[in-house]
């Protein structure tokens, strides 16, 4: 099985002599997929009911007689003018009652039962007219559902909110306790008389806006689970996809991945931030980890720039083979860009491509041409998989919850776990990401950042996985809520009280080193002190915490805080539960991770890496990367597979990388 490399491929946007010669540079840069028809909508039926599909027909029997294989889009992503005129119903509402209007993308309400229908028979024509193609390798659902639009207000969707409200609680009676509707006169006579949480005077009801952000997940879902049910009719056997876009609030993946064959993902770190290699590990492993290791597909990613951000940097010389060789490190089964041909018109222009502006007597081309040569010799690591013995729980009610404004303190909750993710990347330390109410018993060492809201089923399968053996951190603002952001009274953490040893009395929320600007005031010089963290900054949060049963190996060294706990750990069954009651800063956060590592019996790749560089084994390849602008070595035994050489180190240039066989 190959490595699939390429990427979307917008033919509308070129004449016919620029096809063959996209095959012909398609076959010298090793492309062996192309993805098609994403934006097609309006040159596929550019009268409603109307279909034109000769030019794609010529665009496929091309690649096909190209060798290349087609990721083929069911074009549904932007629809054409002509039918958000006829049907304006169906242009998305903001919250603030704005109607979106069309010469962008995206334009449609997930809801509207037009949209849906008119998406439906342009995927039933697109499926029945190529589900025998010979180039047709994958399906390709819409695109990045929810990147620009991910909810809307308007009526239909009010009226849609309202039926999945019914559906979930069944009676009027259950839905008000949820709610929590006696409190500020909010108790509901009937659903008719609910609403989308529209702009409000103050304040909005908290399980309102969590169940909004589930049912607007949830009907995005349904758009896709509706075409996709039409592909798998009409081309029963042919893996469908829908891209997604790493750590994104909006669509709760977990509950996404089990609707695709295979995972594909969109990924853009920003060339200029030193940090973004380590955030994009971390969405990379997600990635991986939707489906429980199942190798995946990096959908899209840039050659070079962007166009979006406010100053768009350039990939440096390397830059991308190495965040390629990242993917394919972290169980990625092809590595594909936006897009083939840098355009000459539209909102996408300054966006790199494959082939640049410039064409190919250019660097990016040179790159293209050298990771295409050098992936069609990886063959063996398609289908491999990443061991990883330390989990991460990840949660998008947690998510949801915990961002909301009426809570103690404002908090990035991906900034929280990154935190943790940024220590063990540091360490090569593999990780996977997993719900609470996974089973954890092939992990040894879990990490719980801000779980806020847990339901009673997870906090009963975390405290089993440190009883039966496993070594459990959770931090700061976990278990503060239940499924319908009700108080977990009693000290807060629910079952974890006794699995923990501590109960939480009051929140003393910090000023975050990034959030400077929400008017939180950091509490005078609070530090933490202990032997193991020796003396730290504490960031973010403190907490006065109760430790009746956990030993404390930190305490608050100043201000009001002084003396209470800030780091304990509780012997629990055959396991170790430990608690973190704020965001130990720079150092201290490296050496509280080391101990976890160290007692939960985890190991990195390799020993020590310099600063920027990542390790990562897949099957029994081991893949070193070198990220950073200084070159670098590596002690590390095996074969380079370069070189064919048996090597104890490897010397890494700027943005280098290199892959061993090793021994496991
Ligand atoms: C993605 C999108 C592509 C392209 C790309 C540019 O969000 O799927 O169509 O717009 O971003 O970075
Ligand atoms: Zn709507």
């Amino acid at each position: 099985m190959p490595i699939w490399y390429g990427g979307d491929y917008n033919p509308e946007q070129w004449t016919e002599e620029t096809w063959d010669d996209d095959i012909r540079l398609m076959q010298r840069g090793g492309i062996s997929m192309a993805t098609v028809g994403v934006f097609s909508w309006a040159k596929l039926e550019p009268r409603e009911g109307e279909f034109e599909f000769g030019w794609l027909d010529r665009v496929l029997d091309k690649l096909h007689a190209g060798g290349i294989r087609v990721d083929l889009a069911t074009a549904t992503a932007s629809p054409p003018p002509w039918l958000t005129h006829r049907y304006p119903e169906v242009l998305p509402v903001t919250e603030n009652g704005i109607r979106l209007y069309p010469g962008s993308r995206q334009q449609y309400c997930p809801s509207s039962p037009v949209y849906r229908r008119l998406a439906a028979r342009l995927a039933t024509a697109i499926v029945e007219r190529y589900k025998d193609h010979p180039a047709l390798e994958l399906w390709h659902i819409n695109n990045e559902y929810g990147c620009h639009v991910s909810r809307c207000y308007c009526d239909v969707s009010a009226e849609a909110f309202r039926v999945w409200l019914q559906a979930k609680y069944g009676t009027i009676a259950a839905f008000n306790e949820a709610w929590g509707t006696a409190f500020w006169s909010q108790r509901y006579g009937e659903f008719a008389e609910v609403y989308p949480p529209r702009a409000a005077p103050t304040l909005k009801n908290p399980t309102q806006l969590l169940d909004f952000d589930r049912f607007s997940s949830d009907e995005l879902l349904e758009c896709y689970r509706a075409e996709a049910a039409i592909v798998r009719e009409v081309s029963p056997g042919v893996p469908v996809t829908t891209n997604f876009m790493g750590f994104f609030k909006p669509a709760d993946y977990w509950k996404w991945a089990a609707e695709v064959d295979v995972v594909s993902d969109d990924a853009y770190p920003d060339p200029a931030d030193p940090r973004s290699p380590a955030y994009a590990a971390m969405e990379r492993d997600l990635m991986r980890s939707l489906r429980h290791g199942q190798p995946w597909l990096l959908m899209e990613q840039a050659s070079s720039a962007v166009n979006w951000r406010k100053r768009n940097a350039p990939k440096g010389p390397g830059q991308q083979r190495a965040l390629s060789y990242q993917s394919v490190a972290r169980g990625a089964d092809g590595i594909l860009f936006f897009q083939w041909r840098q355009s000459v018109a539209g909102a996408e222009k300054f966006h790199s491509g494959l082939v640049p502006h410039a064409g190919t007597d250019t660097r990016v081309w040179r790159e293209v041409e050298q990771l295409g040569g050098e992936l069609a010799q990886l063959d063996r690591v398609a289908g491999s998989r990443v061991l990883a013995k330390t989990a991460i729980v990840f949660d998008w009610d947690s998510w949801w919850s915990i961002e909301q404004t009426a809570t103690p303190a404002e908090i990035s909750y991906v900034q929280n776990v990154f935190a943790w993710y940024a220590e063990l990347w540091r360490r090569t330390v593999a990780v996977d990401f997993v719900r609470p109410i996974d089973d954890l018993s092939g992990y040894v060492l879990v990490i719980v950042p801000s779980l806020f809201a847990a339901t009673g089923a997870a906090q009963k399968n975390l405290d089993a996985f440190a009883r039966e053996g496993g070594t459990l951190l959770v931090t700061y603002q976990s278990v503060i809520t239940d499924e319908n952001a009700h108080i977990t009274p009693g000290g807060y953490l629910g079952v974890l009280r006794e699995t923990l040893g501590v109960w939480i009395e009051e929140f003393a929320p910090l000023a975050a080193p990034d959030l400077e600007a929400t008017g939180v005031r950091p509490a005078p010089d609070i530090r933490v002190e202990s032997e193991l963290l020796g003396s730290s900054d504490a960031e973010i949060w403190a907490e006065y915490v109760h430790a009746p049963d956990a030993e404390v190996l930190a305490i608050f060294a100043e201000g009001a805080l002084a003396g209470w706990p800030a780091l304990t750990r509780n012997a629990v069954g055959s396991g170790a539960a430990w608690y973190v009651a704020t965001q130990p800063a720079g150092e201290a956060l490296g050496r509280l991770v080391v101990r976890l590592i160290d007692d939960a019996g985890v190991f990195g790749v390799v020993d020590i890496v310099p600063e920027g560089v990542e390790a990562v084994r897949r099957g029994e390849l081991t893949f070193v990367i070198n990220h950073s602008m200084a070159s670098g070595v590596v002690a590390l035994q095996g074969m380079d597979l370069a070189t064919g050489a048996a090597v104890t180190e490897v010397s890494l240039e700027p943005q280098g990388v290199a892959i061993l066989t090793t021994a496991s």
